[in-house]
């Protein structure tokens, strides 16, 4: 093949490929596109790459401000003194009502004046809808939906010692206790605040139930917040305690997640971007993991939507013509199904196929449709994140007071919600 001919068909590659993300034509001239976000674990890295590419193809540079944290609380830190000083990037990962937030200062794009978003109606589902809609405005960009009310089983572990998947709190303590006798690390828990809140969100949704888990962390309803079952829930999460480890301190989740999937530990509880880690590492659903909802969350989905803002700073042509190239490449089927199959999420748009997916993200999607769902408030999905910071903050205290009571922690919620939504 002449040198002539290899250009040709990589460039004929390159605009199928493009039509394939974005169907349509392609700007000119390939420019830089700043994006704030907090993928920097190695699952994270290699879906990111499939957003780079996606928006290669379409002439962009995909720019990097990457902020180390799981959960992108030092994100969060960082965009608002770029934004304060007046100098936000093109667009930003933020999600749920912390979009309202950023929408108050005026300083987000409406996505409807960017591209046609007549079809969004039919292909995301509600609730995917209403995490991005401002005052009747699509203020975000949607692109995937997480479980986070996940309970993940070492295969390996549980073969070898003939375990059965615990569905009710008691059958896990008794396998966590089984297995502690037998020596084996039963759970795997990252040293983190928001990793101890991420297990009493599961542990919470057990108790409430999705009716009441949504009047305490969505309304933040003081009756509810002050009920015998929210004692119970803090006192069922401080059971959870005793299988906190030494070495556990500080550590983000890659740490949990290379920890389980190296077969030392037997459960893990996380959201399922630890299966993108997993994917890199080799690692594949029902042979190395298996997936079910954290004990007596069966029929509760928790979710959490990853979106972008996108930021008002742009003026020429170019750099709208990038605005518009960057929601549509993210809203297409063809990105959305590459990105998430490497994410461990599944696709925010319901019409994607799911060809090559492994049985979790098939069963989030089945159990997406079918079951109760509740925002993660973990997740930014049900507070701004100003609140959903001291929240957690408050939860990982007790968790890891050796003196605080479970009374005493609710009361202390209570008054601090109540600082919180005090006007
Ligand atoms: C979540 C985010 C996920 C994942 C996770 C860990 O907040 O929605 O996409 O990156 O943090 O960093």
């Amino acid at each position: 093949m002449s040198a002539t001919s290899i250009k040709t068909s990589t460039l004929k590659a390159a605009l199928l490929l493009s039509a394939a993300y974005l169907g349509s034509s392609v700007p000119a001239l390939a420019s830089p596109f700043e994006v704030l976000h907090w993928w920097t674990e190695q699952g994270e890295l290699e879906s990111k790459k499939t957003l780079a590419n996606a928006l290669k193809i379409n002439n962009i540079d995909l720019e990097d401000f990457a902020i180390v944290g799981g959960g992108g609380d030092g994100a969060l830190h960082v965009l608002q003194m770029r934004a304060l000083s007046g100098n936000p990037p093109e667009a930003a990962q933020i999600k749920g009502p912390d979009i309202t937030e950023w929408d108050k200062l005026s300083m987000l794009v409406n996505i409807n004046d960017v591209i046609d978003t007549a079809s969004w109606r039919a292909i995301f589902p509600q609730e995917v809808l209403d995490d991005i809609t401002v005052n009747q405005k699509y203020m975000g960009i949607p692109i995937n939906i997480h479980r986070v009310n996940w309970l993940w089983l070492n295969t390996k572990i549980f073969k070898q010692y003939n375990l059965q998947a615990p569905e009710t709190w008691e059958q896990f303590f008794s396998i966590a206790d089984y297995l502690t006798a037998q020596g084996v690390n039963p759970i795997v828990l990252g040293g983190t605040s928001w990793q101890d809140a991420l297990l009493f969100e599961s542990v919470a949704i057990s108790q409430l139930a999705p009716e009441k888990y949504i009047q305490a962390f969505v309304d933040f309803d003081n009756q509810v917040i002050n009920s015998e079952e929210m004692v119970n829930t803090f006192k069922l999460f401080k059971k959870l305690h005793r299988y906190v480890r030494t070495e556990q301190q500080g550590q983000d989740w890659p740490w949990a997640s290379q920890v389980f999937i190296n077969d030392q530990a037997a459960m893990l509880f996380m959201g399922d971007w630890v299966k993108g880690s997993w994917t890199v590492a080799g690692k594949t659903a029902l042979k190395d993991y298996m997936c079910v909802p954290a004990p007596e969350t069966q029929g509760v989905y928790s979710y959490n939507i990853d979106s972008f803002v996108v930021f008002k700073k742009v003026t020429t042509e170019a750099q709208l013509s990038n605005q518009k190239t960057f929601a549509k490449t993210l809203t297409s089927a063809a990105f959305q199904h590459d990105f998430n199959l490497l994410k461990g999420s599944i696709p925010a748009r319901s019409d994607v196929s799911l060809a090559g997916f492994d049985q979790c993200s098939v069963r989030s999607a089945t159990d997406f449709k079918q079951d109760s769902k509740v925002p993660s408030f973990t997740q930014n999905m049900a507070t701004n994140s100003y609140q959903q910071r001291e929240i957690i903050q408050l939860i990982s205290h007790y968790f890891n007071s050796e003196t605080m009571r479970a009374e005493e922690a609710v009361q202390q919620l209570s008054v601090l919600i109540k600082a919180l939504t005090s006007k």
